[in-house]
């Protein structure tokens, strides 16, 4: 049952100091895609109906000829990011890449309008006067932009380069996939089983056909473990040689930086591999985390004191290492605690990994708190018990399995409590990540993080089956937001949506057994 659990708490003992709590400040130096100056020009033009020389371009539409500024009406809205055209309403834009508008034999449509092969020239006049290259009428649905010479020129250098503005990362028979994982050092072994499900799991649906007869090839980037040669992995895969996609980056400490890399360029980010989504996904476009992470836990352990406990009004404390990102997770606490009524919390901190036994034991005295929420490591934590075994009450405590395996304690016989994300149901979709695990021999070692990436990875596919052959970035973000209660059975069921970048908040808390982290006698 505990597969779920992810393996923070193994690193946490080694490496937590620069992991989790460290930041870095990186200044991203980003390269544009290779379009030319003016293909890029028309490109904006396309994209946003605002003319590169500044001045804006007047539109007009409809029988009435109502005159509006361009940036109501770009092109992309009618004839869609790829140039084929959204058919909506009963309109039909058209397809308008050039290879389309040029062919030879002209083109005959639906509407029964029809006309030779479009030039430049004729390409400028359609957009202009909205007219044909046979002089035929277009609809009145189709705007007519006053464009400046220098504003055609450049949208028709970007019409002929539209069809082939694809995202980087996607070929007609490949589709290259990233991660960013720990493969030296004392996280190799999570960064190793995590690659190999990854890459088993994808090796199947390339055995089954690949997505739209595209085969994925995923491309590991290390994560080194300091600040600069990381970055320039991840670099490599952004802008050098890029990806599509991201798939659940395990980027420690680097996860803000690598998030703002990535959402300059809008590459898809899917489950990251983090324990504060919340910071992340309000400033995210296009990154999608699986888990509720740390300050739900934290939530749902406050309701839990209230509901289930029926604690109300009382002395609750948390008890962390100093940390930015902890700091949200006690805010969460300190928030909920007090619109929820439980009480108004006090806060104990301490250095990282310095964990000062003896202060700490003479402070809960003083406070004699009922309650504590604790969000150290697990050997933080036996120290923590430690200190609290004189108090009088003995206090609740809570803890979360992503930092602690919680301990044996006689003194504490049912009064520690662990959160963690709550599982699902489905055995079927379980098993299926089982039989993979069996069937290609990977080592279930690090079962929970192998069920994060795994989890991640199904994902993946299915906004990619739903995406379709004509694949960009920006349409898988749109699919993967529809999806709804996916079940990967090794979780609760995700959905997403444009506001809702966290698959699931759901948590459990259970009472942590007596004999947790005890060998048999
Ligand atoms: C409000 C929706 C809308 C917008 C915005 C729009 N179009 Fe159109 N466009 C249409 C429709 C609808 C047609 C088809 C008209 C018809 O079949 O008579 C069309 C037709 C065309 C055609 C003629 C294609 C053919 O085969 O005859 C070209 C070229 C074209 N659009 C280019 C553009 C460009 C470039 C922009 C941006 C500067 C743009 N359109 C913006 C709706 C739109």
């Amino acid at each position: 049952m505990s597969y779920l659990r992810l393996d923070m708490k193994k690193i946490n003992n080694h490496t937590l100091g620069w992991l989790l709590f460290s930041t870095v400040s990186l200044s991203p130096s980003l390269s544009a895609e290779p379009l030319t100056d003016a293909e890029a020009r028309g490109k904006k033009v396309y994209l946003t109906g605002n003319s590169a020389s500044g001045k804006s371009i007047n539109v007009t539409i409809g029988a009435d000829s109502i005159t509006l500024p361009g940036t109501s009406l770009p092109c992309i809205g009618c004839h869609g990011e790829d140039g084929k055209g959204r058919p909506e309403g009963g309109i039909v834009p058209t397809d308008i890449t050039y290879p389309y508008l040029t062919l030879a034999y002209g083109h005959s449509h639906d509407n029964g309008r029809k006309h030779r092969a479009f030039s430049d020239t004729s390409i400028i006049t359609a957009i202009k006067r909205g007219l044909d290259p046979d002089g035929n009428k277009l609809d009145a649905a189709m705007p007519r932009y006053a464009l400046s010479n220098n504003d055609a020129a450049d949208l028709i250098a970007y019409l002929k380069r539209l069809a082939n503005d694809v995202d980087p990362g996607v070929t007609d028979t490949t589709l290259r996939i990233g991660t960013l994982l720990p493969i030296h050092g004392p996280l190799a072994e999570i960064g190793l089983a995590m690659k190999a499900v990854l890459q088993a799991y994808f090796d199947e649906v390339n055995a089954q056909g690949g997505i739209y007869h595209r085969k994925i090839q995923l491309e590991v980037a290390e994560f080194t473990g300091e600040a600069e040669s990381t970055m320039h992995n991840v670099r490599r895969l952004f802008e050098n040689d890029p990806v599509f996609a991201m798939i659940s980056p395990f980027a420690g400490n680097l996860e803000q930086d690598i998030l703002a890399l990535s959402e300059s360029q809008g590459i898809p980010q899917i489950g990251p591999y983090t324990l504060f989504p919340e910071t992340s996904s309000s400033k995210s476009q296009s990154a999608f985390y699986l888990l509720p992470g740390l300050a739900n836990e934290a939530r749902a352990m406050v309701d839990y004191a209230l509901d289930a406990l029926h604690l109300k009004r009382i002395k609750p404390m948390v008890i962390s290492p100093e940390n930015g990102n902890l700091k949200q997770v006690v805010e969460a606490i300190e928030q909920h605690s007090l619109a929820r009524g439980l009480g108004a919390v006090s806060k104990l901190t301490y250095m990282q990994q310095q964990y000062p036994a003896q202060t700490m034991a003479v402070q809960l005295q003083q406070q004699d708190p009922e309650l504590i929420f604790f969000f150290g490591s697990h050997a933080e934590f036996e120290l923590l018990l430690k200190s609290a075994e004189g108090l009088k009450t003995k206090p609740t405590i809570f803890i979360s399995a992503a930092l602690t395996d919680g301990a044996s304690s006689q003194v504490f016989k049912d009064k520690i409590l662990m959160s963690r994300p709550a599982a699902s149901g489905n055995p079927a979709t379980a098993n299926a990540f089982f039989r993979l695990i069996q069937q290609h021999n990977l080592s279930s070692q690090h079962l929970s993080t192998q069920a994060l990436a795994y989890s991640a990875a199904t994902l993946l596919v299915e906004g990619l089956q739903r995406t379709g052959r004509e694949l960009s970035r920006k349409k898988l973000i749109k699919n993967l937001e529809t999806l709804y209660q996916v079940d990967s059975g090794l979780m609760p069921s995700l959905s997403f949506g444009p506001n809702r970048h966290i698959g699931s908040t759901a948590v459990e808390i259970i009472v942590v057994p007596n004999d947790a982290g005890t060998s048999a006698k």
